[in-house]
Parts: C-alpha cells; sequence; structure tokens
C-alpha cells in the first residue's frame, strides 16, 4: 500500500469506527452515565489501536464484522483506561484529547463508573448473537482481557504508581512499559490477526511486531512529554516530571530514549518481514506512524 493509499484507507476505516462507536455507546445511559460515556470515547484521539486492528484485519484477509468490532473494543478499553489514568487518585490530569478530563467534567464518581461502564461495553460489542462464529468471539474476548487486567494494562499501571520517585533499571521500566501500555497494542494486532486465517508464523511475527512497536510506542509518549507542548499534546506536557515518574527520558536521557524508539521500530519491521504475509504496509506504515507522530 502506497502512502497515498493508506492515508485513504485510514481515512476510511476511521469514519467507519467513530460511526460504530457512536452507535455502540449508548446516549441514554442512566443519570447521566451515556453522556459521561460518550464524552470520554468519542470524537478524539488517534485512534491507532483501531487502525492496528483493521491493518492487522486486512493483512490476513480477516472477517470484517469481527474486526470492526475488535477495533472498538479494544478503542473502548483504552478510552476507559485513559479516564481512570486522569483522575485525581492516579496522574491527576485536567488535559485529555485537547478537552477538559471526564472528572472535571462530571466529577470523580461518574468518570469512575464511566471507565467501568466503558470496559464492560468492550466486551458487549466483541459478543453479538449474530454475525461473529462464537470460537472467533471467545478468542477476541480472551485477548482483549488478558491485555487489559492484572498481566496487562491494569498491572502495569500498577506498578506505575508504586513507581513514583523510584529509580528504575531499564530492565524494570521495559516490563511496566510492555504491560501498561505495550499489551494492549500488541492485543490490537493479534485481535486483527485472529479475524482471518493466519499461519503459526505469521502469528509469532505479528506478536513480536506488536511487542516491538507498543514499547515504541510508550517511549515516545515519554520523549514527548518532555519536548511537546500541551497544545500539541492535547494533554499536559511535562507531567512524568511533575509527578516524578521514572521514564525512558529520566532513565536514558532523551538521546539514547530516541534512538531506542527507532532501534524498536527497526525491529517491528524485522518481524513483518518474516511474516511471509503478502501485504503487511499499512503496519508497516502504522509502525514509522509510532514514531515519527508529534502528539
Ligand atoms: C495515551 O495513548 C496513553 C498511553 C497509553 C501512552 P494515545 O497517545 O494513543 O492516546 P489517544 O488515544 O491518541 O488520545
Ligand atoms: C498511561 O501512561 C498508560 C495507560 C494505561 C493509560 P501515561 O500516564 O504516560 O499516559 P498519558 O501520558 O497520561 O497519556
Ligand atoms: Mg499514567
Ligand atoms: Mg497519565
Ligand atoms: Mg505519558
Amino acid at each position: 500500500m502506497k502512502r497515498q493509499h493508506f492515508d485513504a484507507w485510514a481515512a476510511a476505516e476511521l469514519d467507519a469506527v467513530e460511526s460504530a462507536l457512536s452507535s455502540w455507546v449508548p446516549a441514554n445511559a442512566p443519570a447521566g452515565l451515556g453522556e459521561t460515556m460518550r464524552y470520554g470515547v468519542l470524537d478524539g484521539g488517534k485512534r491507532l489501536r483501531p487502525l492496528l486492528v483493521l491493518a492487522a484485519a486486512q493483512a490476513v484477509d480477516g472477517e470484517r464484522e469481527a474486526a470492526l468490532r475488535a477495533a472498538c473494543a479494544v478503542e473502548l478499553i483504552h478510552a476507559y483506561s485513559l479516564v481512570h489514568d486522569d483522575m485525581p487518585c492516579m496522574d491527576n490530569d485536567v488535559l485529555r484529547r485537547g478537552k477538559p478530563t471526564v472528572h472535571v467534567k462530571f466529577g470523580e464518581a461518574q468518570a469512575m463508573l464511566a471507565g467501568d461502564a466503558m470496559q464492560a461495553l468492550a466486551f458487549e460489542v466483541l459478543t453479538p448473537e449474530h454475525g461473529v462464529p462464537a470460537a472467533l468471539q471467545a478468542r477476541l474476548c480472551s485477548l482483549l482481557a488478558r491485555s487489559a487486567g492484572h498481566a496487562g494494562m491494569a498491572g502495569g499501571q500498577a506498578i506505575d504508581l508504586a513507581s513514583v520517585g523510584q529509580p528504575l533499571a531499564e530492565q524494570q521500566l521495559r516490563d511496566m512499559h510492555r504491560r501498561k501500555t505495550g499489551a494492549l497494542l500488541q492485543a490490537s494486532v493479534l485481535m486483527g490477526a485472529a479475524c482471518g486465517p493466519v499461519s503459526p508464523a505469521a502469528w509469532n511475527a505479528l506478536a513480536a511486531y506488536g511487542d516491538a512497536l507498543g514499547l515504541a510506542f510508550q517511549v515516545v509518549d515519554d520523549i514527548l512529554d518532555v519536548t511537546a507542548p500541551s497544545e500539541t499534546l492535547g494533554k499536559t506536557a511535562g507531567k512524568d516530571l511533575d509527578n516524578n515518574k521514572p521514564t525512558y527520558v529520566s532513565v536514558l536521557g532523551l538521546e539514547r530514549a530516541r534512538a531506542h524508539a527507532l532501534e524498536l521500530c527497526a525491529q517491528a519491521h524485522a518481524a513483518l518481514a518474516r511474516s511471509g504475509l503478502a501485504d503487511s504496509s499499512a503496519l508497516a506504515l502504522l509502525a514509522d506512524k509510532v514514531v515519527q507522530r508529534d502528539n
């Protein structure tokens, strides 16, 4: 896929994801919860995880309905993790996706409940009565649950909070980043791959691609926290230093962190090259975007 084809493909897929999310996230949940959920997930964010699902599904000629549901489910989990991440008991941030954070706008209890409800909705979206074979539904639920829970995102977030003010070794930092951010990004790739026929070799290569890209993503997030202004980021710059968080920048320094992101991007490309997939160019372009992004 050439760059301009990729841009057109991504724009069309982002439209599809936005309208599917808008139809699935209820406006009429009780006591304002629907409005809070919609505020937290619609109309914002880069939607990298849905694009990874759909790019991987395209690479394996996967089932469309399942892939679109997986793309929305993983974004719901991601958006819920952001709502909770910004709360005063975690990172205490007031700006997200260029808007006041959910707890600032709707209060802490609503933010917590909206996150809870978004998490549950992700699994509802993955388990429709018709349109996705039962075995594939179970596989997608399993991949998503394992990446979001104690072994993945939630576990990584626990390490993150327990590490405030701690000088982590690079190995510990890598483990934390793999869990808190990498796991969900890798799961996005694997959920897309699970939607189609995929050889064990291709599966393993895509898992390695997702692992490298997932880690690269958080390394770049740490770099941008230091180098980009809040207006570009859509979230408060300089937050990691303020909160005394160990990051790739605090542990390696800016230049080595940048070099490491490029190294991980090269590893992601190398994994695609050995996948044996006929066309993984959208995944390749997404890896480049992860390290070249400015927000
Ligand atoms: C931010 O993720 C939180 C991390 C996991 C580092 P994104 O940078 O993907 O946030 P959005 O979805 O574009 O807002
Ligand atoms: C968050 O990492 C990872 C999540 C699981 C949400 P950060 O705390 O660095 O994310 P930002 O910088 O607030 O988006
Ligand atoms: Mg955080
Ligand atoms: Mg944060
Ligand atoms: Mg960050």
